[in-house]
């Protein structure tokens, strides 16, 4: 008896020993770790900081200031005095007056759908105009189980059709859930398309496409092309726009942005260019580290939105996850090959557009490029909508648009209304998620003042 005894506190003591070891082992593992960790952190400088002082981000911007530059620039082909010269047309004085304001969802907090987040919104093929927003079921916690709402607008925001679900998610278990998602139009084949993810947080994420047909009245099954792009890169589409090239390189290629992949971050561009049937995996860009945790201060390109430029590249606004170098704004990326490459000199910081780490509204529109955006370094409050007439160099103009919590936020403008900008946004008065909301601007400029 007494013998079994001893035995036993040996067995307890040797697997005290056991764990000890282990667990000084793990430290020392994790110590080596963090070192390779910031050694590697530090041979790699992906983004530039833009400053006016900074020589390497004047030339970036003599080079994109080319409006009628070849499909690749590899070079800067655009000299300053060039840049000057074009300068004089450049439109200036646009300014927004608000003509509308509609509440299109609200979180009541109760019942079946007690919070709505996360919304998405285009223009129609017919010329009209369509939201979709995520309705979260128990909570407001992005993995809950969820339904998709459309609603339609037929008079440029005037009146909205009843929210129709085109998701849901039902009773699944917390996590097997969708999540929007990017809205982009096919206008060759007129047809509008939602691609979202599936399951965000399991080891194969499932990437879903849908469409419509009839200008967004009623919407197909969705189609999982998970295997077309590789398990590896399906990614959250970010909330907001894809784009339709309109321009050389890869005219009529359709480009999603997107953000995350499972057990790894990073940014990747998903391109169709057989109007939305096949889809691909383009530009990669991991953070870094990559598939590691990532502290304050690392690489972490995230949430994204791309517009098209006159000179057929594509220009993103992207979310700073960590505040990489500990800049609370955005990161720029560009691509001149079609959503090919995102060449890391090209790459960002820019301080003009600080950001509370959050998904952002970009509108390209007859030389003037809008952002929107709370404009606030750590808090989702004080929406603005900015403006550049220079593609993204300097901010010169703003409009604020809210001034209580706010937060994500679209920007679109109808194809066939060169006079109005929609901004679609969460917002409320105790929180930043108690309504999502349709403002529309007249967009006036001296030109027509002029006139
Ligand atoms: C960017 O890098 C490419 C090659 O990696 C080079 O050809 C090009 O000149 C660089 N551009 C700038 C503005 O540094
Ligand atoms: C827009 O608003 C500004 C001030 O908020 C005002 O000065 C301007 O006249 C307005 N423009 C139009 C076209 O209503
Ligand atoms: C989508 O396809 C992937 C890969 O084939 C698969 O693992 C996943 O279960 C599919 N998801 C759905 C919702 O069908
Ligand atoms: C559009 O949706 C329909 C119905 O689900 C589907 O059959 C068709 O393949 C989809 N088209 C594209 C281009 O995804």
């Amino acid at each position: 008896m007494a013998d079994l005894f001893k035995t036993r506190v040996m067995a307890g003591k040797f697997r005290l020993l056991i764990l000890l070891t282990l667990f000084i082992i793990v430290i020392l593992a994790r110590w080596i770790g963090n070192k390779a960790f910031t050694k590697h952190e530090m041979r790699y400088d992906p983004v530039t900081v833009m400053t006016n002082e900074n020589p390497s981000s004047r030339s970036f911007f003599e080079n994109v200031k080319s409006v009628v530059s070849p499909v690749v620039q590899t070079r800067p082909v655009v000299s300053s005095l060039a840049w000057q010269a074009m300068s004089v047309d450049r439109p200036g004085g646009v300014s927004l007056n608000q003509t509308q304001d509609v509440v299109l969802w609200r979180s009541i907090r109760k019942g079946e759908i007690p919070i709505y987040r996360v919304p998405v919104f285009t223009y129609t093929p017919k010329g009209n105009l369509v939201a979709i927003a995520e309705g979260r079921r128990i909570s407001s916690k992005d993995f809950n189980p969820k339904i998709f709402e459309v609603r339609r607008s037929t008079d440029e925001g005037e009146t909205w059709s009843y929210p129709q679900r085109i998701v849901d998610d039902g009773k699944s278990p917390i996590k097997r859930s969708s999540y929007i998602g990017t809205i982009f139009v096919d206008d060759t084949t007129a047809t509008i398309f939602l691609m979202y993810v599936f399951c965000e947080f399991c080891p194969t994420r499932s990437l879903m496409l849908m469409n419509s047909t009839d200008d967004g009245i009623t919407w197909g099954r969705p189609r999982n092309i998970t295997d077309q792009v590789g398990k590896e890169y399906a990614t959250h589409p970010s909330p907001g726009n894809g784009i339709q090239k309109k321009q050389e390189p890869a005219k009529g290629r359709l480009v999603v942005c997107g953000h995350g992949f499972y057990n790894g971050k990073g940014l990747v561009l998903l391109l169709s260019d057989d109007h939305g049937v096949t889809w691909r995996r383009g530009a990669f860009v991991r953070s870094q580290p990559f598939k590691m945790r990532l502290k304050k201060g690392a690489f972490d390109p995230d949430e994204c939105q791309p517009v098209e430029l006159p000179d057929g590249s594509i220009y993103i606004v992207v979310r700073n996850e960590k505040t990489y170098k500990k800049y609370h704004c955005k990161m720029i990326m560009r691509s001149f090959d079609g959503g090919e490459t995102l060449p890391q000199n090209y790459t960002y910081l820019d301080q003009a557009l600080i950001e509370p780490r959050i998904t952002s509204g970009l509108w390209y529109h007859d030389e003037t490029m809008f952002y929107s955006g709370p404009k606030h370094d750590t808090n989702r409050r004080n929406l603005y909508i900015r403006w550049s007439y220079d593609h993204g160099k300097t901010w010169t103009s703003e409009k604020r648009i809210w001034e209580e919590p706010a937060s994500y936020s679209t920007l679109m403008m109808l194809p066939h209304d060169k006079r109005h900008l929609y901004i679609l946004y969460e917002r409320g008065h105790k929180t930043e998620i108690d309504e999502i909301a349709l403002t529309k601007l007249k967009i006036s400029s001296e030109n027509d003042r002029n006139e």
